[in-house]
């Protein structure tokens, strides 16, 4: 659906050229969550915006939907862009339009008859749950709200490729999953392809099934989501899982840990995919003579299986706790002995 071969984009500056973007290869599949992570500044808008030909490359080819984005003009390109339908952080609404004639105005821009938009408007406002705030104006809503009407916009003209530019960055928690909620039904119902970029991990944890990381203009790493969780490969990668998996406290807890358990050992256990759901601790309970003390932990779900980390105190003689971490060694669960008694 998505082809990106050798995409640069340079921007002249006075301190001499930025290269935001920096030899980019992507492909991405018809009706695949695909999520682009990086920091600010990393090239992730001018990398989007290359999608729909707000940008052109300075070199490489981009062609989504069948259109060499990278090479169209004029009405071919307006043509090309109600395939590729973009919503956006602060979701640029016409403030003057009520939410029924915002959600119209790309269909009066594809001559569409006022009947049709009617009914389409219709579904629309069906589809991203906005029946009773027809008449309300942008100002009259919430954050989330608007960028439900950014959505229903940006399907009005039935688009295969939907592009998400930050389009929860400016939503509280609640409501960024509410419309990440949306995006997900919004995929499978229609089978639209998604690219979405942000700079936060539980986004791409929640909803993705890939992930590209980007860091100063070059893709560092990519994966199916699960993958890249279970397996991070680059420091800055590192960190993003970090946000999602570890609680901030857990370092000074691994330090707490090795002072108050002096006996035993601590040990961090990581799940993935179906280990997750393996009765591991009554499994050792049963088997050993040993005790088992939950300290903390957290799972994770995303599109493609879970993952999860266990911090356990395990107490009893040497041997039994020895024979218990060989137990869990061989359930296919990541076991790490952090603290030695
Ligand atoms: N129109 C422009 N002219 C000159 N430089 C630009 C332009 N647009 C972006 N840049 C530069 O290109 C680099 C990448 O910017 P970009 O906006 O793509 O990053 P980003 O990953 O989207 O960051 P953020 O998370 O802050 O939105 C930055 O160094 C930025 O200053
Ligand atoms: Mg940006």
């Amino acid at each position: 659906m998505i082809s990106i071969k050798n995409v640069q984009k340079i921007y002249p500056s006075k301190q001499g050229q930025v290269k935001a973007v920096d030899d980019v290869n992507l492909e991405i599949s018809d009706g695949e969550i695909f999520g682009v992570i990086g920091y600010s500044g990393a090239g992730k808008s001018t990398l989007i915006r290359m999608l729909n030909g707000l940008e052109l490359p300075t070199q490489g080819k981009v062609v989504v939907a069948n259109n060499e984005v990278s090479k169209i003009k004029g009405s071919q390109l307006r043509k090309a862009r109600q395939e590729i339908s973009m919503i956006f952080q602060h979701f640029n609404l016409l403030w003057s339009r009520t939410v029924r004639d915002n959600i119209a105005f790309p269909l009066e821009i594809a001559g569409v008859s006022k009947k049709e938009r009617l009914k389409r408007v219709d579904e629309l406002i069906k589809l991203v749950g906005l029946e009773g705030r027809e008449n309300a104006y942008p100002s009259q809503l919430s954050g989330g709200q608007k960028q439900r009407v950014g959505i229903a916009r940006a399907l009005a003209n039935n688009p295969k490729v939907l592009l998400c530019d930050e389009a929860t960055s400016a939503l509280d928690p609640q409501t960024t999953d509410s419309i990440l909620d949306l995006l997900v039904d919004i995929n499978a119902r229609l089978g639209l392809t998604i690219v979405l970029i942000t700079h936060e991990m539980h986004v791409i944890r929640k909803i993705c099934h890939r992930v590209a990381v980007m860091e100063n203009g070059k893709v560092v790493e990519m994966g199916p989501v699960l993958d890249v969780f279970k397996n991070p490969q680059e420091v800055i990668t590192k960190r993003f899982v970090q946000q999602v998996t570890e609680p901030e406290e857990t370092k000074e807890t691994t330090k707490h840990l090795l002072e108050k358990y002096p006996d035993g050992k601590v040990v961090q256990l990581t799940f993935v995919g179906e280990t997750t759901d393996q009765p591991l601790i009554t499994d050792l309970i049963r088997g050993y003579e040993i005790t088992v003390n939950i300290l903390q932990g957290k799972i994770s779900h995303t599109q493609n299986g879970s993952y999860g980390t266990l911090f356990i105190h395990l107490n009893g003689s040497k041997e039994e706790v020895e024979k218990a971490i060989e137990f869990i060694n061989k359930q296919q669960v990541g076991v790490e002995v952090i603290a030695n008694g």
